[in-house]
């Protein structure tokens, strides 16, 4: 029996509308039946462009969003039925590691208390005295000094803090840990520091991850096992370096063929696949296989049938119906995939702005920076999948330009989402 195991996990969340009478008018389909499962010790690396739902079903698995359906099964347990008091239980042993360290830890708060809160709320430590000795055990673990019990968040540099962070999910003595996007807040020098970290954690304390991330190198080097998200759903999974060497599905090549190689000659000569096109909205999402309306291959089938995760040997799986096709050469492409694709999408962007001028909608007209930015930014930056829609982009630019010593409502924000998902 795997550690932990997803059944077919959704997550929608209602759109509502109205003043006086609340109605749902649509939903979000942010996890849209997600099967997997994480064994224990291992590492389970989940890749995806920004918006495709990783952090939410991240948190699902820890119920702090609502599981529409499915099923999460943690060591023989499904959580997903499991009554709010006898899911405390379960908290501390999953545990959350967030993006935005500065974020996630409460600015009027030393390390100490920080620590030593979610161990109070569960148990750990007869005394104050007991749980100190465990944290300065566990700060030593991840390269902090001992002295670092007293100080505030502010007073660490990013990777300081990210390892705090770590720590706090530590001291709770936890199975598996969710990172979610653990080192994109820091500088690349540092994210090596922190991911080796993480391994050598794991290699001592025998820890399971999942590990969020919207850059392929990060999960590269942690990862047994790979899964590629797109808008809700699984597209591939395989063994890390099955997917390196071999991507199937027409998404994962697309991301993998952005991926710079350092050696020259072969990165003049590899062929590079540039989407066209912005990542649909989960709120309406393409029929069929969803990635059909951006896909080089996409055929008729596509558009109304939505392929299932198929294993086609060794545990690689895929999600699109013509991955032997592909794989043999035997489809055709229907789309570009080439430089063209980008210049298509610019020039469709802009003759909408031409229309719009001659109609003498100069809203519609003026420079075409949001909707064709966004087109030629999702194109070029296939392998960089944080780059996605305008709207995801500002979210993501809010955490990581959160200044040096966050206002209140960072911490407020904090209080109210993200922080110490042990104490809840
Ligand atoms: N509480 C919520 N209510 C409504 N919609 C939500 C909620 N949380 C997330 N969403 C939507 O669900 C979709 C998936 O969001 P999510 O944060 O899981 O994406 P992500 O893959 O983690 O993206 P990123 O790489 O930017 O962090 C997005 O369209 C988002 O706007
Ligand atoms: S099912 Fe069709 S649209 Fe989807 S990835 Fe495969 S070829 Fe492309
Ligand atoms: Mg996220």
């Amino acid at each position: 029996m795997s550690l932990l195991e997803l059944d077919d996990v959704k997550v929608h969340f209602p759109v509502r509308k109205g003043i006086l009478f609340d109605r749902t008018v649509g939903h979000v389909y942010a996890v849209d039946g997600i099967s997997l499962t994480v064994e224990a010790g291992q590492t389970y690396g989940l890749v995806g462009e920004s918006g495709c739902g990783k952090t939410t079903l991240g948190r699902a698995v820890l119920r702090l969003v609502d599981i529409t359906s499915g099923g999460v099964v943690f060591d023989g347990t499904d959580l997903a039925r499991l009554p709010g008091e006898e899911m405390r239980g379960f908290r501390r042993r999953l545990q959350m590691v967030f993006q935005d360290p500065l974020g996630s830890l409460n600015p009027r708060q030393n390390i100490e208390s920080i620590l030593s809160e979610g161990m109070a709320a569960h148990g750990i430590g007869r005394d104050q005295g007991e749980r100190r000795e465990k944290i300065k055990d566990i700060l030593a673990k991840v390269g902090l000094p001992a002295n670092a019990l007293s100080r505030y968040p502010h007073e660490f540099s990013g990777g300081q803090r990210q390892r705090i962070g770590i720590a706090r999910a530590l001291v709770l003595e936890p199975d598996v840990i969710i990172c979610d996007e653990p080192v994109s807040a820091l500088d690349v020098s540092v994210q090596a520091q922190v991911i080796n970290l993480l391994e050598e954690l794991q290699q001592q304390l025998g820890l399971t991850y999942l590990v969020i991330a919207h850059d392929l190198a990060v999960v590269r080097h942690i990862s047994d096992v790979i899964g590629v998200m797109y808008l809700g759903g699984l597209v591939e999974e395989a063994p890390s370096d099955v997917l390196y060497e071999s991507p199937r599905h027409p998404y994962t090549k697309a991301l993998m063929s952005a991926v710079p190689v350092p050696d020259p000659e072969v990165e003049d000569a590899r062929e590079r696949i540039l989407l066209a096109g912005d990542l649909p909205s989960p709120a309406n999402p393409p029929s069929g296989c969803r990635f059909h309306t951006r896909c080089p291959w996409a055929q008729e089938r596509c558009a109304s049938e939505r392929p299932v995760l198929t294993d086609l040997g060794e545990g690689h799986k895929v999600a699109c119906h013509f991955a032997r096709e592909i794989e043999e050469g035997t489809v055709e492409q229907t789309r570009s995939t080439g430089i063209d694709a980008v210049v298509a999408t610019k020039a469709v962007v802009r003759k909408d702005a031409e229309v719009a001028q001659e109609a003498g909608d100069p809203a519609a007209a003026g420079v075409p920076s949001a909707a064709a930015e966004s087109g030629a930014d999702a194109s070029v930056g296939a392998g960089r999948p944080g780059t996605g829609t305008a709207a995801a982009e500002a979210d993501a630019g809010g955490a990581d330009e959160a200044p040096a010593v966050p206002a209140q409502s960072t911490a407020e924000s904090a209080d109210a989402g993200e922080r110490s998902p042990g104490t809840g």
